[in-house]
C-alpha cells in the first residue's frame, strides 16, 4: 500500500516544538521525583522524542487502557488493559497523551491516577481537537476537528509509523479498509 496524506505538522515542526515542551517540563519539574506515564500505543513515539529532551532524572511507566466500544461507536466506558508496575504515590506525575478528542480516555486515566495519592499530576498532550474542558499543562498544537494519524496515531492500527502528523481522507480509510479486508484481519 502506498501512503499519500496530506501533511498537517511537519517532522521539523514537530522536533523544533517538541524541544520546546523539554526545555518547559525540566525547568516545572526541577528537582523533583518525575514519573512519566505513558497510555499505550498511541503515545509511544510522542513520549520517546519528549523524554530525550528532558534534561532531568526520571522513570518511565506504561499502561494501557481500552474504551469498550460497539463496533466504530464509542460506549463510552474505559477498563485498564495493562496497568502500572510502579507505585505512584509521593510521586510528580506527568501524563503524557497523544490526543485530545473526547476527552474521555484522558479524564479516565487523570481519575485512576490521583485516586492512588500522587504528589502532583500533570498532562501534556501533543495534539488537542480543542473540544473538551480539560485544560493540559503543556500542548504540543491544537488541531481542527480532523482525522490524524502518524507520529505514533492510527488508524485500524496502521499509520503509527509515520515520522509526520497526516490527515486521513476518505480516500486513504477505503484503501485501508479494503486491504485490511483482502487479508481479513
Ligand atoms: P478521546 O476521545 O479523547 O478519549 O480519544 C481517545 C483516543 O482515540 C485517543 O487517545 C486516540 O488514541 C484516539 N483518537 C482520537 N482522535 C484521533 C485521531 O484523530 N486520530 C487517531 N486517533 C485518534
Ligand atoms: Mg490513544
Amino acid at each position: 500500500m502506498e501512503i499519500h496524506l496530506k501533511s498537517l505538522i511537519s517532522r521539523g515542526k514537530i522536533r523544533k516544538r517538541i524541544e520546546e515542551l523539554g526545555q518547559k517540563i525540566t525547568e516545572d519539574f526541577n528537582s523533583r521525583d518525575l514519573l512519566i506515564v505513558a497510555p499505550l500505543k498511541g503515545s509511544f513515539v510522542f513520549c520517546s522524542d519528549l523524554v530525550r529532551s528532558i534534561s532531568l532524572p526520571l522513570r518511565i511507566d506504561f499502561m494501557e487502557l481500552s474504551s469498550y466500544s460497539d463496533g466504530s461507536v464509542s460506549s463510552g466506558k474505559v477498563k485498564i488493559i495493562k496497568d502500572l508496575t510502579h507505585d505512584i504515590r509521593r510521586k510528580h506525575v506527568l501524563l503524557v497523551e497523544d490526543i485530545l478528542d473526547t476527552g474521555l480516555t484522558v479524564a479516565t486515566a487523570l481519575n485512576i491516577l490521583s485516586s492512588r495519592n500522587p504528589e502532583s499530576i500533570s498532562l501534556v498532550v501533543f495534539l488537542d481537537k480543542k473540544k473538551t474542558e480539560i485544560v493540559p499543562e503543556y500542548t504540543g498544537f491544537e488541531i481542527d476537528d480532523e482525522f490524524v494519524v502518524g507520529y505514533g496515531m492510527d488508524y485500524r492500527g496502521y499509520y503509527r509509523n509515520l515520522e509526520y502528523v497526516g490527515v486521513l481522507d476518505q480516500k486513504n480509510k477505503d484503501s485501508t479498509d479494503s486491504m485490511l479486508d483482502r487479508r481479513k484481519v
